[in-house]
């Protein structure tokens, strides 16, 4: 194979990741779930600050000019104004992980449906799936995963059939965890000055590709795969291939799709 392009490619292997911890079920059975009000958040904030504070490199994740306000947006007040919704994981009192969903007016300019063309999506039925964060005591237990699922079953509950996931290229598990659960990479660029992927997902329309001719990117080579992107290609797998790092793996939708 060569090292960019692959015809007639044999059936690409599972990735291989880093073993985890075996889940500690008796901790998960503790958890409990609710969504989050105005009240929980100084809680999402600190939750936040612990997270940033420890992360392996800056890019995953950077802070919100105004974080207070970030969360407030995602908090669902149940009125007109709601623009998202947040959901709390707790064992007691203690918020041990939480996932936000984001609802964008059709023209707010933030709206990441604008990404991509008509025949993809409509703005007014895009959601957002904003955040996910995990205490690092409970990872590895398939949380965000879980929250992932939780959250597309929110936006469907809001008419919002088409999720969209924004992700640093750098951030491998996150990404894992979303091609897991059925997005693809569909558009890459620089967003508030930052190099990163949008995974996309439509609950509406099942997409096919085509599997004959494929593409294989480096993980961090932002450029081309922004140019494949650009040119009608989708990222529909990731696997890790020791020393070269992360290998993304592009392909275009099938005739008909
Ligand atoms: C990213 C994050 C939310 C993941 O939370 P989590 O609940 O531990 O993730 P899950 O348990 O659902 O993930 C399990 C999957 O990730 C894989 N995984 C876990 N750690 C991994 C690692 N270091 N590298 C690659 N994959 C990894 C597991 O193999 C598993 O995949 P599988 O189901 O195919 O076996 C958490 O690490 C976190 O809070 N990170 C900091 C903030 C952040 O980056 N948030 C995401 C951007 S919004």
């Amino acid at each position: 194979m060569s090292s960019e392009s692959a015809r007639h490619a044999p059936p690409l292997t599972a990735p291989s990741l880093p073993d985890l911890p075996p889940a500690r079920d008796d901790r998960l059975g503790r958890l409990h779930t609710r969504n989050l009000t105005t009240e929980d958040v100084s809680a999402v904030l600190q939750l936040r600050d612990q997270v940033l504070t420890q992360l392996p490199h800056p890019d995953l994740y950077v802070r919100e000019p105004d974080e207070e306000q970030f969360v407030r947006t995602h908090i669902g007040t149940g009125d007109s104004l709601t623009r998202g919704e947040t959901i709390g994981v707790f064992e007691g009192n203690q918020l041990v992980a939480y996932a936000m969903l984001g609802l964008p007016a059709p023209d707010d300019p933030d709206n990441l449906g604008r990404c991509f063309t008509s025949k993809i999506t409509d703005p007014a039925r895009t959601a957002h799936l904003t955040s996910c964060m995990v205490l690092p005591a409970y990872r590895g237990q398939r949380l965000q995963r879980m929250l992932l699922v939780a959250r597309m079953a929110l936006a469907r509950a809001h008419e919002r059939d088409f999720c969209v996931a924004m992700v640093s290229p750098r951030n491998h598990v996150s990404r894992h965890n979303l091609m897991r659960e059925g997005l693809r990479i569909g558009w890459v660029g620089e967003i508030d000055g930052l190099r990163r992927q949008l995974l996309a997902l439509s609950m509406s329309r099942r997409w096919s590709f085509n599997h004959q001719t494929l593409r294989l990117v480096h993980g961090l080579d932002w450029k081309r795969q922004r140019q494949l992107t650009q040119d009608g290609w989708w990222g529909i797998n990731a696997y890790q291939r020791r020393p070269q790092g992360n290998t993304l793996v592009f392909a275009r939708l099938a005739r008909g799709t």
